[in-house]
């Protein structure tokens, strides 16, 4: 059994989440703890908001609150959404929030400035005579001196994701007042990133490493990483801001400078481990998540996260040295990113209306039918979408029509046939195509999910379903139940027993996707789902089907497992949401 350390990015806590945030690095990560804690792997689930940085400040002061007041509004909201898509982390902290993390931040920037990989300058940045102030990264907007596009930020450019120098912003203002600034010179620090690329990083970017023997990036992550390489250069990694981590007060010019957000978000998983680690009243016990090498670190993101996980967080990890007691930290082990995820055609956006209101719609839809389409559509290789029709035609044609279907029919069956009892098995059906094909697909369900290919493991769920389906009619057990023949009344029971033992089997390669449905699921079969030593994943495959169930076992009641949503409703969902956008 291996260990899996997994996070999914730090939101900022600067506003709601949307559906395209969960289906991008929240969703795929709970379905892949969820299916490798099944698996018998040891998994811990770290995650928090991000609170610091300009992200933060701006929201703050465009609400007339408090830095901390604003935060706390939103950690809470954020972590409302999580609760009710059912991502269950085992911890959820957040940067401002956490006991460790400031200390843990600062730990991190001097043993790299010891090292020698960090340096400090003096150089011109923009400045605000009107507001008295340094304009660090979104308090400027200007022309991106790589793209030409009109609104990018201080920092990076949202059109083209470039990494932006702010002094080559065309035409820069405030966004605080649409000012003009101007260029004063000011002390701050730098990542030698280019130092750290020689020193390891590269070895491991390109899996030389032990560390990363068996994979090679995704194309869309390695297409990132080689841009960024192309013109590596030391990064600022401090700001001059009144919220953050503060840089440690005894370097001469440190005063007013915080660390910059991307230098202490990401450690932010290291001390949201801590934090875990305390509760669990064994301090010391993030060190065997992060400085053990059999851990295997996967981080989930949004594409527009790529730099920060496979190039400045690992160089920071690696330039710790041995500085923390002789432990080294691991390096990351997959980073699943993912591309965008969109609303019928268009991007999210809460400001614009574009959104799915969050309330309504956990009211009137399930988490489980939610986090299914979610993953059928997942933005995995390309952008991708949510439509109504489309979240409709999941719900109601695979999930009712196949999956729930096939459970009521052959519950219903055996309640009427054999006293909602586990007829005996015949063991004479085990070749039967329609079976061997659902074998095929459920088999593969767990070779997709460990790979994070969420798309074709849903579509390998629901293909097994079809092939169930095929066999219950193929046999056609109500014809046989009603033969004069004792032959025809055993394959009867036999068939059944077949049925209920795949539905049992699909109880469990439904559990990470639909965790609720999957629990009812178990709940219908009764003592035919009762299984020792809790439940695992299973070997079930490819030439290898499910066990026969005990003869004899009592069954639960047949439920409707997912409701069906007519077209009338979709119809006033989507006319809802237009309504919205252009009110
Ligand atoms: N807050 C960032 C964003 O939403 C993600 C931070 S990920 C972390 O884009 F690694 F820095 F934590
Ligand atoms: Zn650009």
């Amino acid at each position: 059994m291996a260990k899996y350390l997994v996070t999914s990015a730090l939101p900022y806590a600067n506003g709601p989440i949307h559906f395209g945030h969960v289906a991008g690095a929240y969703l795929p990560a709970d379905i892949y703890v969820r299916y490798l804690r099944m698996r018998g792997h040891q998994v811990l689930y770290v995650c928090g908001t991000d609170e610091h940085g300009v992200a933060i400040t701006l929201r703050a002061e465009q609400e007339g609150i408090g830095y901390r007041e604003s935060v706390d509004r939103w950690h809470a909201e954020i972590r409302r959404l999580f609760d009710r898509f059912g991502i269950e982390f085992d911890i959820f902290s957040g940067t401002a929030r956490c006991p460790f993390h400031a200390q843990a931040s600062q730990r991190f920037f001097r043993v790299l400035l010891e090292a020698g990989w960090i340096h400090d300058r003096v150089e011109e940045q923009w400045y605000s005579p009107a507001a008295d102030r340094f304009l660090p990264d979104r308090y400027l907007q200007g022309i991106c001196p790589e793209c030409g596009h009109e609104q990018a930020r201080g920092d990076e450019c949202p059109a083209c994701g470039a990494w932006i120098d702010a002094r080559r912003l065309g035409d820069p203002i405030s966004l605080i007042d649409g000012s003009k600034p101007i260029l004063r010179e000011t002390r701050h620090w730098y990542l030698d990133l280019p130092g750290l690329r020689a020193a390891g990083l590269d070895r491991w970017l390109q899996g030389a490493d032990e560390e990363r023997p068996h994979l090679t990036w995704k194309p869309n992550v390695e297409g990132h990483v080689q841009a960024m390489l192309a013109d590596l250069q030391e990064r600022p990694i401090t700001r001059d801001l009144p919220w953050g981590v503060p840089v440690p007060a005894d370097l001469p010019g440190a005063e007013g400078k915080v660390l910059y957000v991307w230098f202490d978000a990401p450690i932010g998983y290291i001390s949201a481990t801590m934090e875990w680690a305390a509760a669990q009243g064994e301090p010391e016990a993030w060190r065997d998540w992060w400085q053990d090498p059999q851990t295997h670190l996967v981080h989930f993101i949004g594409k527009d996260n790529i730099a920060f996980h496979l190039v400045v967080f690992p160089a920071m990890l690696l330039g710790q040295g041995d500085a923390w007691e002789g432990r080294r930290f691991v390096l990351p082990y997959n980073v699943p990113a993912n591309e965008f995820y969109n609303l019928q055609g268009r991007k999210f956006s809460t400001s614009g209306g574009w959104y799915l209101d969050n309330e309504d719609f956990f009211s009137r839809y399930s988490a489980d039918a939610a986090r299914f389409h979610l993953a059928l559509t997942a933005p995995e290789t390309a952008d991708s979408e949510f439509t109504w029709q489309g979240f409709q035609t999941t719900n109601n044609s695979l999930l009712a029509d196949k999956l729930g279907n096939f459970a009521s029919r052959v519950l219903k069956f055996a309640g009427r046939r054999f006293e909602n009892r586990v007829p005996a098995a015949t063991g004479d059906l085990a070749g039967h195509p329609a079976l061997a094909e659902a074998d095929e697909r459920l088999g593969e369900v767990g070779d997709r999910l460990s790979r994070n290919e969420l798309r074709k493991a849903a579509q390998a769920l629901i293909a097994g379903c079809d092939a169930l389906n095929r066999f219950f009619d193929s046999l056609a057990p109500w014809k046989l139940a009603k033969s004069e023949e004792q032959a025809d009344r055993e394959r009867c029971a036999g068939a059944i027993e077949r049925c209920l033992a795949y539905l049992e089997l699909l109880s469990r390669r439904l559990r990470p996707f639909c965790p609720a449905a999957a629990a009812e699921l178990r709940t219908m079969l009764g003592r035919a789902a009762a299984q020792e030593g809790g439940l695992v994943w299973g070997e079930e495959g490819a030439g290898r089907p499910p066990a026969p169930l005990a003869a004899g076992a009592e069954l639960g009641e047949a439920r409707v497992l997912f409701r069906k949503i007519d077209d009338e409703t979709i119809a006033e969902e989507i006319a809802r949401l237009e309504a919205r956008a252009s009110s």
